[in-house]
């Protein structure tokens, strides 16, 4: 059994005319940290929306397993509660 508590696997995602995330997968233990890095427009944010459900499921192609459990088609706050979340701050 995969010692990962999150799984991200082949995730694919479409806005229309452009692919944000071309089978990204991420694995994370327990207690490491991971950061994601890129140029504008690589793709960070769409990860992290894909994460949290501010993308819901359905709405990117690939798989998200936190704990072993498929992220539910619920909203962002119920992930929240599980303690996966985003927010997106700007350094001037
Ligand atoms: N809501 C959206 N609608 C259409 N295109 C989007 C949207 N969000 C992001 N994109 C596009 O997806 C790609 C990845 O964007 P993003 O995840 O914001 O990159 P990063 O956070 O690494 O700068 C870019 O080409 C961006 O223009
Ligand atoms: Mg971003």
């Amino acid at each position: 059994m995969s010692d990962h508590i999150l799984e991200m696997r082949s995730i694919t995602k479409k806005y229309p005319g452009v692919t944000a995330l071309s089978d990204v997968s991420l694995s994370v233990r327990e207690g490491e940290i991971h950061a994601t890095c890129g140029e504008n427009g690589a793709g960070k944010s769409t990860l992290l929306k894909a994460l949290s459900g501010v993308e819901p499921v359905g709405t990117y192609e690939g798989e998200i397993r936190f704990r072993g459990a498929p992220s539910p088609s619920t909203p962002s706050t119920s992930r929240r509660n599980r303690g996966s979340s985003s927010s997106t701050r700007s350094w001037r």
